[in-house]
This record gives structure tokens, C-alpha cells and sequence, in this order.
């Protein structure tokens, strides 16, 4: 876009956790298919409270943080106040939806997609925000597919608030799937026979995300997080928060590294999460029948660098898995801008910031 006059907006993932910020820039001179390199990557922990599951506790002190923070990284909210957020992963929705119409027309219409809400989401039209996007539209055909995402309006109008208060304009604010399954869904590869799995293993939250035929299919929240992790070592080994999360980190899941009591608490942890993702899996399968065949799973979030769950999680689910490269629509391979550990953690806020300057308005 040539006259973006949003073009310096930023990515901004704010989480119970932590809060993360990503800017890109345009590239002088685009390398290969790559148009844009990163100007700025930082992020801070909030303190615990200030958040929780999602739901803003203490605006006033989160404000004060990200200001401090922002000011603190010379992002000068004067100059650059936009930009692209999003919303809780627990607390939204996002499914590909199949629509029968009664006859063929040439656009789905709002009231199209208002008509199937009761069957799907727990809310009244009027509690929430509704975005949609029709997915290969076809005007000759009753039957269409849209990508529906909702938020309970709860949810979105504190962070609307939160934000204004503190000097930002969110252009837009995204239900979390989304900017995940942007920044590390390679634009390059030919998937159009291929579906994918992404599981975000966030420090509150997990989710575990289908991507096929070119979008999302629906995304899940698991029953599962790093700080759970941490929380069982924590109990089943008697210690402190502060050393479960040292030897989570340090030993993880490795055979070589870790006691056995550490592996026996981490293997039935793994194995639950497993049985969640067939789960995942087999309800893809039994409920969209347009579907590709599932031919790997990419791990994403902090949890996803506990040592060995690839292998673990590979060989449980007989698949290929692996750490998901949130760089991979940015940088050749090889180039990428911090190490592959620290940036797993920056997916959500990559894929805002890719938002941001490629198409902040519109989805
Ligand atoms: N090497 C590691 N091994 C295991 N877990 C790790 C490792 N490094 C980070 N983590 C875990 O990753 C989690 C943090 O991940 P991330 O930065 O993606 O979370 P967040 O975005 O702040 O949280 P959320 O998305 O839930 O709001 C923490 O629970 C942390 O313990
Ligand atoms: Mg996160």
C-alpha cells in the first residue's frame, strides 16, 4: 500500500503474563518474496493480578506499565499511536461455518451470518462484536463457508478503553488464532492437499488451532498452560514456584537432564495434552467434511521450548512436529532476527505487527 498512513503501526499482544511489542518496516530493497524487516521486538512481564484469565483487573496499573515501557523503547505514542491488538484467546470465538442458503446470491450478508448465531455461540446478538469473512465465495452456490470470529463485548470494550486511555489507537483488534496462523503458515508452500495443527502453549493459556484449504478451521482452548506445568512439578515435587520453573526450563522433558520423578510428572502432563490434540483432531475429522489430511502439527508459545516435547509429543501422536519459525513470511531462512527459543514467543505479536502494516483495517 502506497499511502499506508498507518504503516508504522506496531503488533501489541497483551497477555496475563506479559505484554509484547513488534514493529515491522518495508524493506528498501524486498528480498525475494520478503517486503518487510523488523524495526522493533521488546516485551515486559506484569506483575500477577493485574490481568487474569483475561480479564483486566487493574487497568490503571497496566496503562502506567506500557506507557513506562513504550516511552522507556522511544516508540513515541505522539508520533505512532496505532496499533493492532488482540483479544483473549479463552474469551472469544473463531470456526469456519458452513451456510445453506435458499437461494444463490452474489454476497453473504450480515443478516446471513446474524441467523446462525443462536446455533453456534452462547451470547445474544447484542452482546457481542461479530467479524466474518466469506471464504472462496462462489455466487452460483447455496452453499458457503465463512470464517466467523466473535467477542463478547465484556471482553473487547475494556481493552478498547485500556488502550485509549493510554494514548494507542487499536486499528483493529484480532482474536489470537488469527495472528498466529499468519506469522508461521508459510505463504510459499503449497498446502492446498495438506491441513495443519499449530498448538500456542502459552504461560495461562494453550490453544490448539486447524488450519486448511488456505484458513483457519476452528480453534480450541486446552485445559492446559506453562504456569499449570510449573504448578504440578511444583507440587508433586514439593518446591517452590520459582525452582519448579528452573527445572522446568532447564531439564524439561530431556531423558539425560532431568530426575525421573521430573520425567514421570512431565510424561503424564505430555500424554494429557496428547489426548486432547487426537481429540482435536478426531472432532476435525468427524465434523468438516471437506478436510485435508493432518500431516503435522507446529509448536508455538514459551511452553513450546520445553525440552524434547517434539519428540515426545511426535512419537505419542505418530506425526511430525515441530517448533513453528514466526519469521518464516518475514526472513530467508537463516536470517531471522533473534534466536528461534526467543522468537517462538513473539508469534502472536509477529503476526499483529504483520497485520499492521499489510492490511490494518480490513481483515
Ligand atoms: N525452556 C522452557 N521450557 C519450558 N517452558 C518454558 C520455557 N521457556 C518458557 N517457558 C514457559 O513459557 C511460558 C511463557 O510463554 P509465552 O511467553 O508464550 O506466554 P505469554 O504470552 O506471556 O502467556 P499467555 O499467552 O498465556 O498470556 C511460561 O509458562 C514459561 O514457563
Ligand atoms: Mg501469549
Amino acid at each position: 500500500m502506497f499511502l499506508n498512513p498507518f504503516k508504522k503501526a506496531f503488533g501489541l499482544d497483551l497477555g496475563d503474563h506479559s505484554i509484547k511489542v513488534v514493529q515491522l518496516k518495508q524493506r528498501l530493497v524486498n528480498k525475494g518474496p520478503y517486503h518487510y524487516e523488523l524495526a522493533h521486538a521488546s516485551s515486559f512481564n506484569l506483575p500477577a493480578g493485574l490481568i487474569v484469565n483475561g480479564e483486566i483487573v487493574q487497568p490503571e496499573e497496566v496503562i502506567r506499565l506500557l506507557k513506562s515501557h513504550l516511552t522507556q523503547q522511544k516508540i513515541h505514542l505522539n508520533k505512532i499511536p496505532w496499533a493492532v491488538s488482540c483479544l483473549p484467546e479463552t474469551k472469544t470465538y473463531i470456526q469456519l461455518l458452513n451456510i445453506h442458503l435458499s437461494e444463490p446470491k452474489e454476497k453473504l450478508e450480515q443478516s446471513d451470518i446474524e441467523s446462525l448465531i443462536p446455533s453456534y455461540l452462547p451470547y445474544e446478538l447484542n452482546e457481542i462484536y461479530l467479524d466474518w469473512q466469506e471464504i472462496n465465495p462462489n455466487p452460483k452456490e447455496v452453499d458457503r463457508s465463512v470464517l466467523l470470529a466473535a467477542v463478547p463485548k465484556k471482553i473487547a470494550d475494556p481493552y478498547t478503553y485500556l488502550l485509549n486511555i493510554a494514548g494507542i489507537v487499536p486499528l483493529a483488534f484480532e482474536v489470537e488464532a488469527l495472528p498466529i496462523a499468519r506469522a508461521v503458515i508459510n505463504r510459499q508452500k503449497d498446502l492446498t492437499t495438506q491441513s495443519r495443527g499449530i498448538l500456542d502453549l502459552g504461560a495461562t493459556r494453550s490453544s490448539f488451532i486447524i488450519y486448511d484449504h488456505g484458513t483457519i478451521q476452528f480453534s480450541l482452548s486446552l485445559p492446559i498452560s506453562g504456569a499449570q506445568i510449573t504448578e504440578h512439578i511444583q507440587k508433586s515435587l514439593s518446591l517452590t514456584f520459582e525452582q519448579a520453573e528452573k527445572i522446568k526450563k532447564e531439564c524439561g522433558a530431556d531423558k539425560g537432564k532431568c530426575s525421573p520423578e521430573l520425567a514421570k510428572v512431565l510424561e503424564e502432563i505430555i500424554d494429557d495434552l496428547a489426548k486432547k490434540i487426537t481429540q482435536a483432531i478426531q472432532f476435525y475429522k468427524v465434523h468438516f467434511p471437506e478436510k485435508n489430511t493432518l500431516t503435522g502439527i507446529r509448536l508455538c508459545g514459551g511452553g513450546a521450548n520445553l525440552l524434547n516435547l517434539e519428540n515426545i509429543l511426535s512419537a505419542k501422536l505418530k506425526m511430525k512436529i515441530r517448533k513453528v519459525n514466526p519469521w518464516v513470511n518475514i526472513y530467508p531462512k537463516g536470517e531471522e532476527p533473534m534466536p528461534l527459543d526467543e522468537s517462538i514467543s513473539y508469534t502472536t505479536a509477529i503476526g499483529l505487527a504483520l497485520r499492521a502494516i499489510e492490511n490494518p483495517l480490513t481483515i
